[in-house]
């Protein structure tokens, strides 16, 4: 049964309160980006309008505001990674950016012919296509852990794979489409005793689960503010200080440097030396209102919520005769793709919108994975800590209706 006390928070999101044609909103995109409680969404308004100035350049009162609620926000992301220090968090404007940080930073500067990086099938682009640029770049190659039938990586699977030519190992932990959970500590280890280092995309765990980034086993971790609560445009690249220190800097120009003359330029210490040019400051400060919500809230107690709807809603629409869904039944995360059988994805979501229920429909940005399946697309439901049982009944019964509409 799912934890009760998690209904009340539909009410600290401002959103949810807003009818769809004419139906409650039922909101099942949280994969693509969560709602905002009113906390973050003031905390970004008391910035502009109390603290606005740029960041670690002027002396003036709100310069030192504004410095000092960017760099506490830095601190609070640290300590929800757990992060050694926080001069390990690295803002940027995303998961993508994060892991093009890596690619670009890291692998460039690192990779030699035949080197391996190591991927698989169940990517999202942005943990892929910047490998396949960097392999192009330095004359890597790119190796794929295979899938088990449901959609897992065994750790067999990636004993097959990870050897001695392996160089950095790229993983999602969780899967944006199958809801798949990897087994990141694991393969870690076998990474590490092959001398590889471990990126890790976090878009969908650390929203979800409690993170640490010793326990996990990561070199690198990237994540999105606006799939937890938080703000568009800000994201993290958390990453062991001294691979931060050892990579290059991708994005050169005002604040990270340390001097320059005519010809040359020495670069600033981490983290600014990634940060060039005026960072999204709201952003982080709004981020930073978004993690002290969620750990208000318990991340236990989300991840046991949104595993506990995402495994109800897998049971339930497995059940249904002319539906199929993808990945495996347990353990299986909040993310849930589906299709109804001759039913085109989009045709479903639209006859989902005009029930109020908002569901995505499309390749996910996980084209490789769309082959693996055998499929052009699917439907995606994906839920959050405001989703309730009662809003899997809804699904539930949107996909009735669509099977109902598309009968006729
Ligand atoms: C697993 C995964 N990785 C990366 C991304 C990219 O995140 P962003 O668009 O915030 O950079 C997403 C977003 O959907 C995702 O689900």
């Amino acid at each position: 049964m799912m934890d009760v006390a998690l209904v009340d928070l539909k009410k600290d999101f401002p959103i949810l309160a807003r009818p769809i044609h004419g139906h409650r909103l039922v909101y099942l995109d949280s994969a693509a980006t969560t709602q905002k409680p009113q906390v973050v969404i003031d905390a970004e308004v008391d910035f502009y309008s109390q603290h606005n100035a740029n960041v670690l350049r002027s002396v003036h009162t709100l310069a030192e505001e504004a410095t000092t609620l960017f760099q506490n926000a830095r601190q609070t992301v640290a300590r929800f990674v757990g992060a050694s220090r926080p001069e390990e968090i690295v803002f940027t404007r995303g998961t993508t950016e994060s892991l093009n940080l890596v690619a670009r930073g890291f692998a460039d500067k690192f990779l030699k012919p035949g080197d391996e990086i190591v991927v698989s099938p169940m990517e999202h682009h942005s943990n892929l296509i910047p490998w396949q640029q960097a392999a192009r770049r330095t004359g890597a190659n790119l190796r794929f852990i295979e899938l088990d039938p449901v959609g897992q990586i065994t750790l067999e699977a990636a004993r097959a794979v990870i050897g001695d030519k392996t160089r950095i190992v790229a993983l999602s932990h969780v899967s944006n489409v199958l809801g798949t959970v990897n087994p990141i500590p694991e393969i870690a280890e076998m990474a590490h005793a092959a001398g590889a280092i471990v990126v890790v995309d976090g878009a969908q765990s650390v929203p979800h689960q409690p993170i640490n980034v010793a326990q996990l086993g990561a070199d690198f971790l990237a994540f999105s503010g606006h799939k937890m609560c938080g703000p568009t445009g800000i994201g993290v690249l958390w990453g062991r200080y001294p691979l931060l220190e050892e990579s290059d800097p991708v994005m050169y120009g005002g604040e990270m440097i340390s001097f320059v003359d005519r010809e040359t330029a020495t670069w600033a210490d981490v983290p600014e030396k990634f940060e060039g040019g005026t960072p999204n400051i709201a952003g982080a400060v709004g981020l930073a209102a978004a993690v002290r919500y969620l750990d208000d809230v318990g991340m236990e107690r989300i991840h046991r919520h949104t595993t506990n709807l995402g495994e109800q809603a897998f049971d339930r629409l497995h059940a249904m005769s002319g539906v199929s869904v993808y990945g495996p039944q347990r353990p299986h995360s909040g993310v849930l793709a589906f299709n109804v059988d001759q039913v085109h994805p989009h045709d479903v979501a639209q006859v989902f919108d005009s029930l109020g229920v908002a569901i995505r429909a499309g390749h996910h940005c996980a084209q490789p994975l769309m082959q693996w399946l055998g499929v052009g697309s699917t439907a995606r439901a994906s839920f959050y800590l405001y989703n309730s049982d009662q809003d899997i009944d809804v699904l539930v019964h949107a996909i009735e209706e669509t099977k109902r509409y598309f009968r006729r």
